[in-house]
């Protein structure tokens, strides 16, 4: 048997990724936890995969990150994997709209002993995000929050990572859309924006890109100009 030829994009057999769940232990109790705390205040179900969040805090560590900045903080839990890799001198700046999800990942941050290294923004990110500009250029730029505004997100990482940093991106699929130019499915609106978005992440000459293909799409991009 062995290997195919041509090697698919991904991996969907369920036997397999309960084998990789047991082996890889992709989540622990603070954050699960931290879901399950989330999921009661009554937050939208929405924090990234299990292995999403390995994933994060692998390519964080793998970076050597030490000053991030997130986009969509939701109750913490990405947060929590990104400051997990960037180890004790790692900083992050995490950007929320929502006060009421800022509140349940304050309380993320403190559980997981890293409310020390996570500053939480509230406010529009593309509003907040100046705030920040001083303390850059940053080592990781990861994106999460509302889809439409990818295509902006990136535009600001582009400024301010510096060459070698690291863009991750969640959702970068559209569901399951992003390829459909009939705009049908869920969050249409925000599917020419994802195709933009990636386009711009693989095309432009200033990331050297790829695309994980997890559950959702993972966007992975160095910069090198
Ligand atoms: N990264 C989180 C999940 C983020 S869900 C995790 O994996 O744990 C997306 C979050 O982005 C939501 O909490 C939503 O309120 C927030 N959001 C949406 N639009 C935003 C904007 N313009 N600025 C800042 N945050 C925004
Ligand atoms: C949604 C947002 C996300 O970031 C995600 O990972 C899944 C769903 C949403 O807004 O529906
Ligand atoms: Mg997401």
């Amino acid at each position: 048997m062995g290997s195919p030829p041509v090697k698919g994009f991904g991996q969907g057999d369920p036997a397999l990724a309960a084998w990789a769940e047991a082996v890889y232990a992709p989540e622990d109790e603070v954050l699960r936890e931290i879901r399950e705390r989330s999921e009661a205040a009554g937050l939208p179900p929405v924090q990234v995969g299990r292995f999403d969040g390995l994933h994060l805090e692998v390519l964080a560590r793998a970076a050597g990150a030490r000053r991030a900045v997130e986009i969509g903080t939701l109750g913490g839990y990405s947060g929590v994997c990104l400051l997990r890799g960037m180890g004790p001198e790692g900083i992050l700046h995490t950007f929320e709209f929502d006060p009421r999800h800022a509140e349940v990942a304050r309380e993320s941050f403190a559980r997981a002993g890293v409310a020390g290294r996570a500053v939480i923004h509230v406010g529009r990110a593309l509003e907040r995000l100046r705030d920040v500009e001083a303390g850059g250029p940053f080592d990781l730029v990861f994106v999460d929050a509302d889809k439409g505004g990818y295509p902006a997100y990136l535009a600001w990482a582009e400024v301010h990572l510096r060459v070698g940093g690291l863009l991750l991106a969640d959702n970068t699929f559209g569901f399951g859309h992003v390829h459909d130019p009939s705009g049908a499915g869920e969050d249409a609106p925000a599917m020419a924006p994802l195709r933009a978005f990636s386009e711009r992440l693989a095309r432009s000459g200033r990331f050297r890109a790829t695309i994980l293909p997890t559950a959702e799409g993972l966007s992975v991009g160095v910069k090198i100009g």
